[in-house]
């Protein structure tokens, strides 16, 4: 078989052995209790980037980055999962495989857009050639794949938009992960860039129909302090305004900021469409100051809702921090969905509504009468209003994990249960709120009603289950327990 003829990968021998390794995987994931619940997961092995994310016809659909087995990651699928309510998922079948020689190295990240009652998906296929490749200069192809589905479930059309040799010149193998917009009755693709001078890009392709794509320009340039390569460009407009989301890999930490080996972040601006490119009009900005949040994407639901799913994971985390759930057959999850709003020119993050629904038996304490015995739990929703922005406070959560907040910094830290994971810290004159998640394995903290979020894995002993409260602070805790 040569790669200029299209034939399709034969994929009979993989599809043969997978039930025997998903088993042995299953096998480890049922007696694991660091295996989440209200959060969403692998069946069985590797998750990364959420793709894909719709609804359509009154169901949500979400797909993602999928290597059903191994937790080590690889030639990924899509994965798909899809909900009546944003909060109860239910497992679909694999929805693409890595089965084209267009990309039979892994169905890489992309997008949904809907169009005369059809979902038009675009992705990048990755196909790597055998050689003596570093597989950024040479070696990689990285097409980008157009699926027609009338259903989400079942595919129509699926085919080749850009090849890999139509990219402009001057980029390295890495231009993926598009996302089609729509302006004035044009269609407008956005995929992430590495030049060859490793700067982070973002490219603008045009298009009538969906089908005929050419390409337009730089739609946003990075400098050499923003990184070597710009994943999962993502454009929308809310309220009014116009922002580009994007993933960029390798940002130099500062102080407070940019401490994961990659960041998510987003500009406000606008598009000039006489030039194809957008301008902003503020410097970037952080979204979440975690641990463990990476490829983010949005959509708009049918009720006009912005909405943002994000990979509860990172990529080159090691050896700073791991994750112990691959010894148990999977890796990573989804953080909770959020609702983006922009308010005074800044995006607040807020966990949907619906995940209300889950709420259990309600407790509520003023701050200073909680002792060690008063609150415990694994699987919860903390609200903690403070009446002032208090002078120190601290919270210890489950085995080790601290949050404190004393002198203008909220920091978050974990010990053990951290497994590698130390410290982040957002500064902060004005502490009104914290909003916290807790999973069997994970935290998600929104503080000042979505003003920022720190989200992290952690992995606690069994029956950890701290909920500590030191300082002097002033203020209302609710404590809900969170049942799926
Ligand atoms: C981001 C990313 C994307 C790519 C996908 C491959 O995490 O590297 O750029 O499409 O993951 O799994």
């Amino acid at each position: 078989m040569t790669k200029n003829v299209k034939m399709k990968k034969d994929m009979q021998a993989y599809w043969q052995s997978l039930p025997e390794l998903q088993a042995a995987l299953m096998e480890k994931i049922a007696a694991d209790p660091w295996r989440l619940t209200y959060h969403q997961m692998p069946a069985t092995g590797w998750l990364n980037d959420p793709n894909g994310a719709v609804q359509f016809k009154g169901t949500y659909h979400l797909y993602h980055q999928y290597v059903p087995e191994t937790p080590n990651g690889g030639a990924t699928h899509w994965g798909h999962k899809t909900s009546q309510d944003m909060v109860h998922f239910k497992e679909e079948d694999i929805f693409l495989s890595p089965d084209q020689l267009f990309d039979e190295d892994g169905v890489y990240s992309g997008s949904a857009f809907v169009h005369d009652d059809k979902i038009h998906f675009f992705y990048t296929g990755n196909v790597k050639h055998e050689g003596d490749h570093d597989y950024t200069y040479s070696g990689r192809e990285q097409n980008t794949i157009h699926v027609v589905s009338a259903d989400g479930f079942t595919v129509e059309s699926r085919e080749v938009v850009i090849a890999h040799a139509d990219y402009p010149a001057g980029y390295t193998d890495h231009i993926r992960d598009p996302k089609v917009f729509e302006h004035e009755g044009v269609y407008y693709m956005i995929l992430g860039a590495r030049t060859r001078d490793n700067l982070g890009r973002i490219l603008l392709y045009r298009s009538d129909d969906l089908y005929d794509w050419s390409y337009q320009g730089v739609f946003l340039a990075g400098n050499e302090e923003q990184g070597f390569m710009w994943e999962c460009p993502d454009y929308f407009e809310l309220d009014d305004s116009q922002v580009v989301l994007f993933s960029p890999q390798g940002l130099l930490p500062t102080t407070y900021n940019y401490h994961n080996p990659h960041t998510v972040g987003y500009l406000t601006g606008a598009i000039n469409w006489d030039e194809y490119a957008f301008e902003p009009e503020t410097d970037f900005v952080e979204l979440d100051h975690g641990f463990d949040f990476y490829a983010p994407q949005t959509f708009e639901d049918e009720s006009g809702r912005r909405i943002l799913w994000a990979w509860m994971g990172i990529g080159d985390i090691e050896p700073e921090y791991g994750n112990p759930t691959v010894a148990r057959g999977w890796q990573h999850a989804m953080a909770l969905p959020r609702q983006l709003t922009l308010e005074n020119g800044r995006l607040k993050q807020r966990p949907l509504p619906e995940y209300q629904s889950l709420r259990q038996h309600t407790q509520t304490h003023r701050l200073c009468e909680i002792e060690e015995s008063t609150l415990k739990g694994e699987i919860y929703e903390l609200l903690v209003e403070f009446d002032e922005t208090p002078h120190s406070f601290e919270l210890t959560l489950r085995q080790d994990s601290k949050l404190s907040y004393q002198d203008g910094l909220l920091t978050l830290k974990h010990g053990e249960s951290g497994f590698g994971r130390r410290k982040r810290m957002i500064p902060l004159t004005d502490l009104s709120q914290l909003q916290i998640f807790s999973d069997t394995s994970s935290l998600e903290i929104f503080v000042n009603d979505g003003e920022f979020v720190m989200t992290s894995r952690v992995y606690p002993s069994p029956d950890q289950q701290m909920i500590h409260v030191t300082g002097d602070a002033q203020g209302q805790i609710s404590y809900w327990d969170l049942k799926i």
